[in-house]
């Protein structure tokens, strides 16, 4: 919603991980036609191509727009979502390397003119780990030409949860997300496999891990 998606929309998600499957079940719930997903991770990106998404494979040396008009027939999409943010890498030989600018430069070059951009993914005004000098301070060397010609809309930071939480839980509960549960690939777990969990989660598990302390969704079940 927040990347400007309506009916027919052409839709590229950045990042195949539990928020860029989220996106891609939203994208589909509101009615985009083409919805791609790219990631370096072909366990994740699997999943969503089982789940009716098309791919971009970011190992591959083909540029992100060339694997963009071999799906569509066209260098560009209506609207772009960095599920990613400042832990971004590079694609192809740079797949392995991060670069926190990459996915909102790939944006950028991806949407179309006059198109829009939805950023969930986590920029901060500093991250001390980062690679350069200039991302330690939170700052980006971003295609800011493009960025003015295009002139795409920008939606970034915390998502609106309260703003969606009632009317996604009904589409859920009347099952208009008949595909969400195995886009989502979601793995109920006790508190004691937290740590277990926590660890396949950051090795790029394609699952996504939710914790019920208590057993309650177990009970219900
Ligand atoms: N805005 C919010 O309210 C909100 C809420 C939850 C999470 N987040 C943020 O959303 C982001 C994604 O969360 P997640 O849990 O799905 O993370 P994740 O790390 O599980 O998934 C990110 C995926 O992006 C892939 N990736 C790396 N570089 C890429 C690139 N250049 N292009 C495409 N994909 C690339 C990774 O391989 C990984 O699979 C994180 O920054 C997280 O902090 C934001």
């Amino acid at each position: 919603m927040e990347a400007g998606a309506k009916v027919g929309s052409t839709v590229y998600i950045a990042g195949a991980g539990p928020v860029g499957r989220c996106a891609a079940a939203g994208a589909r719930l509101i009615g985009a036609s083409c919805i791609i997903v790219a990631d370096t991770n072909t366990a994740r990106l699997d999943l969503v191509k089982n789940n009716g998404c098309e791919v971009v494979d970011l190992t591959k040396d083909t540029p992100v727009a060339d694997q963009i008009e071999a799906i569509l027939g066209k260098r560009e999409v209506d609207c772009g979502v960095d599920c990613v943010g400042l832990e971004a890498h590079g694609n192809g030989p740079e797949a392995n390397t991060e670069h926190s600018e990459a996915v909102i430069n790939t944006l950028l070059q991806v949407v179309r003119a006059g198109g829009a951009m939805g950023v969930p993914g986590i920029y901060t005004n500093a991250d001390p780990k980062a690679s350069t000098d200039l991302t330690k301070k939170g700052q980006l060397p971003v295609d800011f030409g493009k960025a003015w010609i295009k002139s795409p809309k920008l939606t970034a930071g915390q998502a609106p949860i309260m703003h969606y939480n009632r009317d996604l839980m009904m589409a859920i509960l009347w099952d208009r997300m008949p595909y969400l549960s195995a886009m989502l690939n979601t793995e109920i777990i006790a508190l004691e496999q937290a740590p277990e969990a926590y660890k396949t989660f950051s090795e790029g598990s394609p699952k996504k891990f939710v914790i019920d302390p208590h057993g309650s969704v177990k009970k219900a079940a």
